[in-house]
């Protein structure tokens, strides 16, 4: 697509005045960060770190929040309009992948993904957007292998355990999240008719609340339960829909993916609750560095590797203030 028809577009979209206002190109390096949940810690924290990174190198970080694919569109528009050299996108659907990519292509924007990852009309990643997000797998695995140490430790008979795969299976990285996790419990001997899905609409609370609530019900012979879900928010939801059901924490453990505010809270408080345990995320790497990789390639034409993985540490009650204050230090 050419320049004019992109302007159209964001004059549609509420950019008009912004182009009145600049006639040409300006000489900074300006970069988009979009998310998918602005309101997601995890979130935050990416930009926190990104406009570290605008601040110490000297570009100008444009964050947006696009919570669907219209907004994505809209944003987009609204980049070019500021003239944005690149940008970096957590999609709130990957299936936008073939119009991201396109954008990218007809406006010469650079563009990387983060976090998730961006899939073709084919379903499969595409290759040549480069992309930051986490071992998925391994990092599921963490957490699986971690709540079946605990379930150990309690004393726990593997034949009255459920565990609640809260479950977001149109995502790839949360398939994967789930999947080494449920890998990780097998591996300790839970059986598959353990494991019970409750797939959740949203990624969030609310979302893992309700998905949880029915299937904690419909088993209510069950009195102890792993509560499993791609992220922190989720494990959250999960764990206060299993005490709505007047569940103990002694007899909940729940280990979320994320290691943000949500989970600390959580294991800062001065009782135990299910939460039992998360597994610490970088949001410095997936905000940082990705802001400087695309400031490297916008700048000296660099180009960042097309996939880089980051890892996990599992956090506790006992271990999250030393663990937190390595990262912070790091
Ligand atoms: C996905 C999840 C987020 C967060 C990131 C981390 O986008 O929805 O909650 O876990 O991955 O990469």
């Amino acid at each position: 697509m050419t320049r004019r028809s992109w302007l159209t577009g964001a004059a549609a979209a509420g950019g008009a005045s912004l182009l009145g206002a600049c006639a040409s190109a300006p000489g900074d390096i300006r970069i988009g960060f979009l998310v998918k949940q602005p309101q997601e810690q995890w979130f935050q924290d990416e930009w926190r770190f990104a406009r570290a990174a605008a601040r110490r190198h000297g570009f100008s970080l444009i964050a947006i929040g696009a919570e669907d694919g219209d907004r994505v569109l809209s944003a987009l528009n609204t980049l070019y309009a500021r003239f944005a050299q690149g940008f970096i996108i957590c999609a709130p659907d990957p299936r936008l992948g073939p119009a991201i990519a396109g954008f990218a292509a007809d406006t010469g924007l650079k563009a990387m993904s983060v976090d998730d990852r961006l899939t073709g009309a084919d379903g499969l990643p595409i290759a040549g957007i480069p992309h930051v997000g986490i071992s998925a797998r391994k990092i599921g695995a963490l957490a699986g292998a971690a709540a079946a140490a605990e379930a150990k430790r309690r004393g726990w008979p593997i034949g009255e355990t459920g565990i609640l795969r809260i479950s977001f299976d149109s995502l790839e990285t949360g398939r994967e999240r789930l999947l080494g996790a449920v890998e990780a419990l097998q591996a300790a001997g839970y059986p598959a008719s353990a494991i019970f899905s409750a797939p959740q609409r949203t990624t969030d609370t609310e979302g893992a609340f309700s998905a949880a609530s029915p299937v904690l019900t419909a088993r209510a012979g069950i009195d102890r339960w792993i509560i499993l879900g791609l992220n922190d928010e989720t494990v959250v939801g999960g764990v206060r829909a299993a005490e709505g059901l007047s569940m103990a924490a002694a007899n909940i453990i729940g280990v979320g993916i994320g290691g943000s505010e949500v989970a600390i809270a959580d294991l800062a408080k001065p009782r135990p609750t299910g939460f039992y345990a998360s597994v610490l995320l970088s949001p410095r790497r997936h905000g940082y560095d990705t802001a400087l990789a695309m400031y490297e390639w916008v700048g000296d034409g660099r180009r960042p590797p097309p996939l880089t993985l980051t890892s996990g540490t599992v956090i506790t009650r006992d271990t999250y203030r030393d663990l937190l204050a390595r990262e912070a230090a790091a």
